[in-house]
């Protein structure tokens, strides 16, 4: 990923030249980056479990009572703060954490560590009326008021000093003091249903961010295509932010492409931000923050070198309805795997900081979870190898806008809930699991042998939405159609930016690279030439890294690689679905179908069964020498076809794929093999009769996990 790349680096010179203009300036020069630190998280406790409590919310007559319980379900640490910017400073430039001090305190004597969080998803009252200029404005330009939350414009130089400020009290505050182990940045930065700021801030950091990118006009204008419609640009300072509110028609792809990695940046700036103002002052504590499950406007790869810890926040059932009977009370396992499998690579400890305690209070409806199943989700993070498990939150509220939400505690404050229980029960798991932790356990061979790298792509991401070309496609559930299947095969899956080395993986799955560079095309040449068996799906390469289709046959930097080329596709609309056939076997499918003209020496996997292009093909492989590369054009709404071909790619490669029930989990994991249960009928766990189970049992029902290590 070249472009993310490049990006990163004018991001950073952009970025350090606003630092200075603005905000940091009042503070001097951050220090650099702290160091990892191995004894934040010691290897050897593998995981750790705690939990969000709000002292601000409650008497603090009831704050030792509080902490004193959270200790005894088990909690090694509590989360606090994210919200309480007014409690922290109740009048500008006043500022108050004696509060905060006291809780600091009382964790620590019930031996609990303490993560606190800068409060900027929250700004108070006064600071809003005073200067309005730091809300946020929505895309049918109306001002967000104070009210309820994430209303703080990241972009607005008022809004970045008061931030700043804050941060750096608190810093200069808890930065050095013992009991604090780590820092939340902000709360799943985004501005929730209001998507993106459309302010004069945003837009003239948005003009700023293109100016660093094209120097000159002229070239944002081939770019962007400016001689379609006539949208020629004379300067920077005419460019508006693309809005679909304010415009007749769509606006240019190029620029909305150009603005959607524009925002994935900025929020990587104002993480940036922050993490310095806490890094000026802050010693040997680690930095985070709470990422969104598959959240796709911020992008968690852009902070790599800026975080210490990369965690995000789950919560698998809130009405959706899932495969499976109940599905809707166990959560999808692939969106939870495979974000734990994308945050576990992005270079230091990870894991959940949210994960739901129970019934929540935001989806359309709002289900109890399956009996056992956050037990088992947790032992899901587990065996992801996540090193932290937090959730929110300690007690259920009373008041606000989240009142039906559980928490570990019920509302009488001290009565633990069913899912505080689940906690109680997972952390003693966990303790007993830490007794037979192994530093020197090799990952099985077998298990190895199945290694794969899924190569996602946010450009790609941004650029299909932009032109999805048909409403039956969803980036996220292709990727997840891929990923099931992988993880039926129980292979162990890392999620991988494509600027990642990818050259020593057995497999490489890179699914809908709309956009790709010559250099990517070149890096998956050599890894195929190199004995690698790389997988690629539909859609892939149609476009440069401008968005523009290439002046050539379609998708053409791949057509050698694939051995096919690709005269047309299809997009049947929602009631029509076509087949196709791969060994014997008819699929449907609907959303997606790449008709391809094989060269001599490709192989057809699948042809198309039925419409006019009956009898053509749908996917082809090729051998180059010992590797071998692999496309699979069509797209399904089931995942049947797909799984089928993955399987027929890792046995012909020599390699043999185990064959779990969708949705049953098999993962290792320092020495310990976890199985966790999310289809919704009884599972065996593939242990063999001498393996000694430590968790759960060798029959699973739905929604529960096992642990086991085999001699
Ligand atoms: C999260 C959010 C929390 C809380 C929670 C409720 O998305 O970060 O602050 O609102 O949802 O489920």
């Amino acid at each position: 990923m070249l472009i993310l790349v490049e990006s990163k680096t004018r991001f950073s010179a952009v970025c350090f030249v606003l630092l200075l203009l603005s905000t940091t300036c009042l503070y001097g020069q951050p220090e650099p980056a702290a160091m990892r630190n191995p004894d934040w998280f010691p290897k050897k406790d593998m995981l750790t479990i705690g939990v969000y409590y709000y002292p601000e919310a409650w008497p603090e007559s009831q704050w030792a009572r509080d902490m004193a319980n959270i200790r005894k379900l088990g909690m090694e640490f509590v989360h606090m703060g994210e919200f309480a910017w007014y409690f922290m400073e109740p009048e500008e430039g006043k500022f108050d954490f004696d509060w905060l001090e006291k809780n600091v305190e009382l964790a620590a004597r019930n031996g609990l560590k303490v993560i606190l969080c800068t409060p900027s998803g929250a700004p108070p009252i006064w600071l809003s009326r005073e200067h309005p200029e730091i809300l946020m404005v929505d895309a049918e330009g109306r001002t967000m008021d104070h009210g309820s939350r994430e209303q703080g414009d990241w972009s607005s130089p008022v809004y970045r000093e008061y931030v700043t400020k804050i941060d750096t009290e608190l810093a200069k505050r808890f930065g050095n003091d013992k009991r604090v182990w780590g820092w939340q940045i902000d709360n799943e930065l985004s501005h929730y249903g209001r998507r993106f700021s459309y302010s004069k801030a945003a837009t003239l950091r948005f003009r700023d961010w293109l100016r660093e990118k094209y120097g000159r006009v002229d070239r944002l204008n081939q770019a962007w295509g400016g001689a379609f419609w006539s949208l020629m640009y004379q300067n920077f300072d005419q460019i508006d932010i693309p809005n679909a509110e304010t415009l007749v028609a769509d606006p240019s792809p190029h620029a909305a492409l150009d603005f959607r990695r524009w925002f994935a940046q900025e929020a990587a700036g104002y993480i940036q931000l922050q993490a310095d103002a806490i890094r000026r002052y802050s010693k040997n504590q680690w930095i985070t923050t709470n990422f969104m499950s598959m959240h796709e406007d911020v992008n968690p790869a852009l902070s790599e070198r800026t975080l210490d810890a990369f965690t995000w926040t789950h919560y698998p059932v809130h009405g959706e309805l899932l495969d499976g009977s109940l599905g809707f009370r166990l959560g999808s396992a692939s969106i939870m795997s495979f974000m734990h499998d994308f945050m576990r690579n992005l270079g230091g400890p990870s894991g959940l900081m949210e994960l739901q305690p129970g019934q929540v209070n935001w989806g359309e409806y709002n289900p109890w979870p399956q009996p056992g199943a956050i037990h088992m989700w947790i032992l899901r993070a587990f065996g992801a190898g996540a090193q932290i498990v937090c959730t929110y939150r300690y007690r259920q509220p009373l008041f606000g806008s989240e009142l039906y939400h559980k928490g570990l505690a019920e509302t009488d404050g001290v009565t633990p809930s069913p899912g505080g229980r689940e906690y109680a029960q997972a952390m003693a798991d966990v303790i007993k699991l830490r007794q037979h932790y192994r530093a020197d356990a090799a990952e099985p061979r077998a298990y190895a042998a199945r290694r794969t790298a899924f190569l996602i792509n946010f450009d790609s991401r941004y650029d299909i939405e932009i032109h999805k070309q048909t409403a039956r496609w969803s980036t996220e559930a292709h990727w997840m159609r891929y990923y099931r299947a992988l993880k039926t095969m129980m292979a162990p899956v890392d999620v991988l930016a494509d600027d990642r080395d990818f050259s020593k993986y057995p497999f490489v799955v890179a699914p809908a690279y709309q956009l790709v560079t010559q250099e990517l095309v070149a890096r998956w040449k050599s890894y195929v030439a190199g004995g690698g068996h790389l997988v690629l799906t539909c859609r892939t390469a149609q476009k440069d890294e401008h968005g523009h289709l290439w002046e050539g046959p379609w998708a053409e930097p791949i057509v050698d690689l694939i051995g096919a080329k690709i005269p047309f596709y299809d997009t049947p609309p929602p009631a029509v679905n076509g087949h196709v056939t791969a060994e014997g076997q008819t699929y449907t499918w609907g959303s997606w179908g790449e008709i391809l003209d094989p060269a001599g020496g490709t192989k057809i996997l699948a042809q198309y069964a039925d419409q006019f292009y009956s009898g053509r093909a749908a996917a082809v492989t090729r051998n180059v020498g010992r590797g071998s590369v692999t496309y699979i054009g069509v797209d399904t709404e089931d995942g049947e076809v797909e799984r089928s071909l993955l399987r027929g790619v890792y046995q012909r490669a020599g390699v043999n794929p185990s064959d779990l029930k969708p949705d049953f989990l098999v993962d290792w994991r320092d020495g310990f093999w976890v199985g966790t249960n999310f289809a919704s009928d009884p599972q065996a766990i593939p242990a063999s009769p001498r393996a000694q189970i430590l968790v759960g049992q060798r029959q699973l029902a739905p929604g529960q996990a096992a642990v086991w290590v085999e001699p």
